[in-house]
């Protein structure tokens, strides 16, 4: 069977055998199943690279649901199964008035995924508002809660990109959001302009989702259009000096502070810089609009793609000697 359809780059790679799972027993029961060694579980398939067929089982978690848990007069907390589209997700809390992923707007895949790189956008993650997880384990299929102490995340990072890695699977993800007096994150630029340009002065939920969906259209691509991953890179960190010497060359390079010493260095300004933005080679390239995200404009390769990360990594170190590390994940 074609992955074709299973992952946003839209790659069209085989997998010898496919299953789709819509509950946790089913999901128990082919973790089970020990005539397929390798196993590969696919979720909405939008952080990751497929570079070759897979000579295994992939196992396509499905399970859909919202329920909210407990509520009080301020906070509500909702428990989504892994398989909810994300941005259905978030659509879903606007609806009911809950506050607190509006800025996660519009981010592809699904939620069982989300927690795994922290997905992040216009100053909101994941973690802001992340209770838990139930988890499955791949090896022997015992039950484990993950606590928001227990994911140590990080930007784009997570303990289930280390030493959990592969380990579980994600079955279901419980937030706490807000029931009113939401605390509206808005400071992003670009959120403060696409605001003015709506005319809204006194922001809701719904204007600032609205926003960031406007936000959102304007630079990324629609991956239902244009295979992509969002973004190929993370964003990297540097040191001050680093960058203080990388400024006497450079005088307009942007920076975020992360700590006295380090700061946060858009990638896709690094990219831009290299002359990567734009740039079309046959059916793959990088975004016109957004550097940081590698396109399949059809029928690409994975190992296309792949080679042209490899040759944007060079071009950023060798002009400013900084390495920029894929976020996505190459299979
Ligand atoms: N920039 C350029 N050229 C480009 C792209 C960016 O010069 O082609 C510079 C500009 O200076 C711009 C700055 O980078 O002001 C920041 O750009 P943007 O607001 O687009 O954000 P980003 O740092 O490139 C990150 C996330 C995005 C997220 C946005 C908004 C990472 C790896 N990416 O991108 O996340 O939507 O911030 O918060 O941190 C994703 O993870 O898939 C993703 C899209």
């Amino acid at each position: 069977i074609s992955l074709k359809p299973y992952n946003t780059f839209g790659i069209d790679v085989k997998a010898k055998h496919f299953t789709a799972v819509s509950n946790t027993n089913e999901l128990i029961h082919v973790l089970k199943q020990e005539n397929y060694p390798n196993k590969l579980l696919l979720g909405g398939g939008s952080n990751m690279l497929l570079t070759q067929n897979f000579n295994g089982l992939v196992i396509h978690v499905n399970i859909q649901g919202i329920e909210v848990v407990c509520e009080d007069a301020n906070f509500v907390t909702v428990k989504a199964n892994a398989g909810t589209n994300w941005h259905e997700f978030v659509l879903w809390c606007l609806n009911n008035n809950y506050g607190g992923i509006e800025n996660l707007s519009l981010i592809p895949g699904h939620v069982g995924t989300a927690p795994i790189q922290n997905i992040g956008a216009y100053g909101v993650e994941l973690k802001d508002v992340f209770v838990s997880c139930e988890t499955i384990s791949i090896k022997n299929q015992t039950l484990k809660v993950f606590k928001k102490e227990d994911c140590n995340f990080g930007y784009r990072n997570s303990v289930f990109k280390q030493e959990e890695k592969g380990k579980h699977v994600i079955t279901s993800v419980t937030f706490k959001l807000t029931k009113q007096k939401h605390t509206l994150n808005t400071n992003y630029g670009a959120i403060t302009s696409a605001l003015e340009n709506m005319g809204v002065t006194n922001p809701t939920i719904q204007d600032v989702s609205k926003a960031v969906i406007s936000i959102r259209e304007s630079k990324l691509p629609n991956p239902k259009i244009i295979g992509n991953s969002g973004s190929f890179f993370k964003n990297p960190v540097i040191s001050v000096t680093h960058y203080n010497t990388l400024k006497h060359n450079f005088e307009n390079i942007p920076s975020y502070p992360v700590s006295n010493t380090h700061v946060k260095v858009p990638a896709g300004w690094l990219i831009e810089q290299a002359g990567f933005k734009g740039k079309r080679f046959g059916n793959y390239g990088v975004h016109k609009n957004q550097a940081l995200v590698l396109v399949n404009y059809g029928n690409a390769k994975g190992n296309d793609i792949l080679k042209l990360s490899k040759i944007i990594q060079e071009t950023v170190k060798r002009l400013f000697d900084i390495s920029i590390e894929a976020e996505v994940n190459i299979l």
